[in-house]
């Protein structure tokens, strides 16, 4: 079924790129939703990813009681022929760190300045001409400073630096929920929120990934971790955490996996392969379709659905630059992620469901 409200596909005149901008629904307000910059095998990838984020950030303003809408941009980067490794029906792991079929395949930002500039403006153009009906900010591939570019053609526009009127990087709070979401998960599974003694695998140490970890290390849990990009392996040295491989970090024998890195890596092919008891992390879409929750659901693995875990950016963000509430008061609401996601889980277990078909009946 085609639910989208609008969506905007369009060769950016400034850049030549193909800048998608889907607007999945403005029912409960304006459509927020990222930026995403990242390499697609074809532009076509890239829709279908727009299409399918923007519907997820319906769901997530929703279960998060935000007055907006779901929205999200993609400029779609050409494959750079050496980023596009192939994804393994095993559920091996792509060149971005996705394990499975869904989302990009290619290293995100791999871009030159100048030609990143000019996509920014032209998604700053296509905004422009939405009139309000969709706000964007940062996601996989882009950050603050790239807010400030887009904003040089729009005002509806999240997260630009704290010194240049923006709320700045959403990800310490993404992070945040995240945290507030796993303490949730262990009050399930060990019947106390304390994090400490518990084993982590973290899959993915970019902005938010990396914030998690260090705040997972902080409370004294278990880490193994891992990334795509090598270089990242001295976060694992910082943290006195074990580093393996993305594949190895998914089958990782641990209480929680906590995707934190590209989207599908959740599939019929690579549930088998888990040994974690729950999943619960900020990487958006970790399904590669609905019906995977049940197959979650009967191997005994609890999954908190992306939508709840994920949605800490969004709520500090609208909190402060719409809502005007001081950092404390955001924080607070972020924090409220917990209870919202125990709240959800407690309704699960009693009636013996996945969480993600309890989410799927709320607002
Ligand atoms: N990447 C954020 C998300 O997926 C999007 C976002 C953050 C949008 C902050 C607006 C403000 O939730």
């Amino acid at each position: 079924m085609f639910s989208h409200e609008r969506v905007v596909v369009r060769r950016g005149p400034e850049s030549g790129l193909p800048i998608i901008v889907a607007i999945h629904s403005t029912a409960r307000g304006q459509a927020i939703g990222g930026c995403r910059m990242a390499t697609y095998p074809d532009w076509r990838d890239g829709l279908a990813d727009a299409l399918r984020l923007s519907a997820a950030m319906t769901t997530k303003c929703a279960l998060a009681g935000l007055p907006n809408g779901g929205g999200k941009t993609v400029i779609a980067l050409p494959p750079a022929p050496a980023a596009v490794d192939p994804v393994g029906p095993d559920g091996s792991v792509g060149a971005d760190g996705s394990v499975g079929s869904v989302g990009p395949v290619g290293v995100p930002g791999s871009v030159g300045p100048e030609l990143r500039r000019a996509a920014l403006h032209d998604v700053g153009v296509v905004i422009a001409e939405l009139g309000g009906a969709y706000a964007t900010g940062p996601d996989v591939g882009t950050g603050p400073d790239d807010m400030v570019t887009i904003g040089e053609r729009t005002e509806h526009v999240f997260c630009r630096p704290v010194e240049r009127g923006g709320s700045g990087d959403s990800s310490p709070a993404t992070a945040i929920g995240t945290i507030a979401a796993l303490r949730a998960i262990c009050t399930e599974l060990f019947g106390s929120p304390d994090l400490s003694g518990h084993s982590f695998a973290v899959l993915g140490l970019g902005r938010v990934g990396g914030h998690v970890a260090r705040l997972l290390a902080a409370a004294g849990a278990r880490l193994v971790v891992s990334d795509i990009d090598p270089a990242r392996r001295s976060v694992a040295t910082d943290l006195d955490a074990a580093w393996t491989s993305p594949g190895e970090c998914l089958r990782a024998d641990v209480d929680v996996l906590v995707p934190a890195a590209m989207g599908g890596l959740l599939t019929p092919a690579s549930v088998p392969t888990l040994h974690c008891r729950a999943i619960a992390g900020p990487a958006n879409n970790q399904l590669d379709a609905p019906p995977t929750a049940t197959l979650l659901h009967d191997r005994g693995i609890l999954w908190a659905p992306d939508q709840v875990v994920s949605a800490g950016g969004i709520i500090h963000a609208t909190g402060v630059e719409l809502r005007h509430e001081s950092e404390a008061e955001a924080l607070a609401r972020v924090e409220s992620i917990g209870d919202t996601l125990a709240t959800l889980l407690r309704t699960a277990t009693a009636e013996g469901r996945p969480p993600a078909e309890i989410a799927a009946r709320l607002p």
